[in-house]
């Protein structure tokens, strides 16, 4: 739509806009009502925060973020905490859900995403261990961290970061080609399941896990 057209009849030489333009206005403003007033659960959609390729930001389509929720959500268990490592797309699915029975963090670099309140935990793969005290070592259950980039540096810095905030269990999706550096640096193994993303990638992705999961049964 376009707000911009001015009718300048008005003796005053105040512009004005047209009725035809304040009728759009109207209905504009009044579905950005309706979008708050259904309890701001827009603020959890993918996609609502745009993906900036200059921080190498892709985001999964639907349902592989569904498939990954739902993942960490079985492997957390009852009253789980799970830790969303530069994976924004499955926290905001993850709370999309509406569920009380496990509580999770959104590690990100991305600063737009401190619209998530507390929740959200400012984070510099480049620095692996510099966080909040609150943050205490190994206190989240599971895991799922998908690094910025496919390098050898990116996944150990990331790798670091992983092994402290867990308790064992580690779910990671990052590119086919990082497979035996995965087994290094966090003794995780290839599942069957492939993740999507909303746009077509050049770079073949996998999930790895480092426990039994459905995603190696797909
Ligand atoms: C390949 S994307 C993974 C996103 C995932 N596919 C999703 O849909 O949630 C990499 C993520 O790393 C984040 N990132 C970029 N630079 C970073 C940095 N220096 N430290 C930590 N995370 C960073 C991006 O903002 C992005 O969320």
């Amino acid at each position: 739509r376009q707000f911009c057209e001015m009718s300048n009849s008005n003796d005053d030489d105040i512009p004005q806009l047209s009725s035809h333009t304040l009728a759009a206005l109207q209905e504009f403003y009044a579905e950005q009502q309706q979008r708050t007033d259904s309890g701001g659960n827009d603020k959890y959609s993918i996609g609502i925060i745009e993906e900036n390729w200059q921080l190498s930001q892709f985001w999964y389509s639907q349902e592989t973020a569904l498939r990954l929720a739902e993942e960490v959500i079985a492997v957390a268990g009852e009253g789980g905490r799970i830790a969303c490592v530069s994976t924004p797309s499955v926290y905001q699915k993850l709370r999309e859900l509406h569920r009380e029975d496990f509580s999770v963090c959104i590690f990100e670099y991305d600063k737009r995403f401190a619209i998530y309140g507390e929740e959200f935990i400012f984070y510099d793969y480049n620095n692996p261990l510099d966080l909040p005290e609150k943050i205490a070592a190994h206190s989240f259950d599971v895991v799922i961290a998908d690094p910025p980039y496919l390098s050898e540096e990116c996944l150990r810095k990331t790798s670091e970061t992983i092994k402290y905030l867990t308790q064992g269990k580690i779910l990671l999706c990052t590119g086919a080609i990082m497979e035996a550096a995965a087994a290094k640096f966090l003794g995780v193994k290839m599942c069957k399941f492939i993740p999507k993303h909303t746009r077509n990638l050049a770079n073949e992705f996998r999930c790895y896990v480092n426990y039994n999961s459905g995603l190696d049964c797909e």
